[in-house]
């Protein structure tokens, strides 16, 4: 069970239970109380009716009948006389009503009294023997009125303890609410952490518990951010302090390079071996510093409206020498986008070099718009990925099967990709690879970005891919 349904039950079960005891406490202690008084009120009465009629009946001749209607009942009595072995019962009541208990016990002597149920009546019977009079009087008394009464207080109880508990259930809602919503906000505010922004942090509250748990929270947020902006720091500070050496090194190598004529065979092998690691080694540090920009946040577009068709041809152009197809959809050709060139430019270099490093070359590059966005896919006819890696090959450092065994010259070292992902995404985009299809071997790199026109409304006839060489 959550926190919130916790305290919503131990709220509604307190005030249930709390309620509940109340109100039998109240209906007992009314109860015993009523029925004390009651039948000490008819018990007095009873006895003041004896006497009176022990006292009337002293005097000779009076009449039984007259005197019981004669006696005084404010109480509800109703009385029965038992004279000489005749009963006078004139109300209703019978000698049968009377228990048999009551009888036996007036008969001996004593005066009793006996509660009993009478057509599912609770009444009192009260008996007096009259020894003087050779009688003995009975009065029963109804209990049907504080019984009314009982009941009615037992409605008012039982709804009084409804609507506590009721109250009892809304009081806990508002208060597992207000308990819960600051951690509600730290939950919100992780989440934007684990989603990249490190300058998420919670409100301080007014609480002493949970103002703690939000003020170590912000700290644990703030040292988070401190350690990755250091690290960050760190690789754009090592890329930076490796590239005025290489700078250095890389005039000297072409210094010797303009005399490559003059060298011996050996030391020339040699030399391409150095220019070629120079290459690769200033390569390297150039992505570590663009990566570096990413994780600072300090990457920016420089945007302008371009012609994507023309873009991708210039970016071929650059990137390879071989004559790559370029299908353009009819659609497309005239599609612009906001876009950072210098970013597609390397997207497009990375995709390219990929494909020739790793798979044999680009065999098609095909250019469509979609639903408000633009495909740029980028085809070999090499292994392909699989399925399992196409995830992690745009991760750091990551290189697929086909790079990971072998750390030869002239490989990357797996940042190409993540690159292409951190341009593509800061331009709003995606980019992800999937196979060639058509039952072709190869992979097909695409790159979406969002169109800056929306396709135009009155589409013409689509006269098929056309075929561009670059
Ligand atoms: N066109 C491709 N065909 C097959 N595998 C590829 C292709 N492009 C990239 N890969 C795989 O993805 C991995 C990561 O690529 P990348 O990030 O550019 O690193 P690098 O090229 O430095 O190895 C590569 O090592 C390779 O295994
Ligand atoms: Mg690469």
């Amino acid at each position: 069970m959550g926190l919130r349904a916790r305290i919503l039950a131990a709220f509604t079960i307190g005030a249930l239970v709390l309620s509940a005891l109340l109100a039998s406490v109240t209906y007992g202690l009314v109860r015993s109380s009523l029925v004390r008084q009651r039948e000490s009120a008819a018990v007095n009465q009873a006895y003041v009716n004896a006497r009176y009629l022990r006292d009337s009946l002293r005097s000779a001749g009076a009449d039984v009948s007259v005197l019981l209607d004669s006696l005084e009942n404010p109480g509800g009595g109703t009385p029965v006389l038992l004279r000489d072995g005749i009963w006078y019962a004139p109300l209703g009541i019978d000698r049968e009503d009377l228990p048999g208990a009551l009888h036996e016990a007036v008969a001996g002597g004593e005066p009793a009294r006996m509660r009993f149920s009478l057509d599912g009546q609770t009444q009192l019977g009260v008996g007096v023997p009259l020894p003087s009079v050779r009688s003995a009087y009975f009065e029963v008394t109804s209990f049907s009125d504080v019984e009314g009464t009982l009941s009615s207080l037992a409605i008012s109880l039982l709804a009084a303890a409804l609507v506590t508990t009721v109250s009892g259930a809304a009081l806990g809602a508002s208060v597992s609410r207000r308990v819960l919503r600051p951690l509600a906000h730290v939950s919100a505010a992780a989440v934007a952490i684990a989603g990249g922004r490190l300058d998420a942090r919670v409100a301080n509250i007014d609480d002493a518990d949970l103002g703690t748990l939000v003020e170590s929270f912000n700290e644990m947020a703030s040292a988070l951010q401190e350690r990755i902006e250091r690290d960050a720091r760190f690789a754009s500070d090592v890329s930076h302090e490796l590239r005025s050496p290489l700078t250095t090194l890389s005039a000297s190598i072409q210094v010797l390079q303009g005399r490559r004529n003059d060298l011996p065979a050996r030391a020339r092998a040699a030399l391409d071996l150095l220019v070629a690691d120079v290459q690769r080694f200033s390569a390297m540090v150039e992505d570590l510093l663009e990566i570096s920009r990413f994780d600072a946040g300090a990457a920016a577009l420089d945007l302008e409206e371009v012609r994507i068709s023309e873009l991708i041809m210039h970016a071929l152009l650059a990137a390879t020498d071989a004559d790559v197809p370029v299908a353009v959809a009819a659609d497309a050709v005239d599609c612009v986008v906001q876009a950072d060139k210098r970013r597609l430019v390397r997207v497009v270099a990375n995709l390219v070099g990929n494909a020739q490093s790793h798979a044999g070359g680009v065999v098609g590059v095909s250019i469509e718009v979609a639903d408000g966005q633009v495909l740029i896919g980028v085809e070999d006819a090499g292994p392909g990925v699989p399925e399992q890696d196409r995830d992690r090959i745009f991760e750091r450092f990551s290189r697929g099967a086909a790079g990971a065994g072998r750390r030869g010259r002239g490989d990357g070292v797996g940042l190409g990709l993540a690159l292409v992902r951190e341009h593509v995404q800061l331009h709003g985009g995606r980019v992800w690879v999937e196979d060639r299809g058509a039952g072709e071997p190869g992979a097909r790199f695409v790159v979406q970005l969002p169109s800056a026109v929306p396709p135009s409304s009155a589409p013409e006839p689509d006269p098929g891919p056309a075929v561009i060489p670059a």
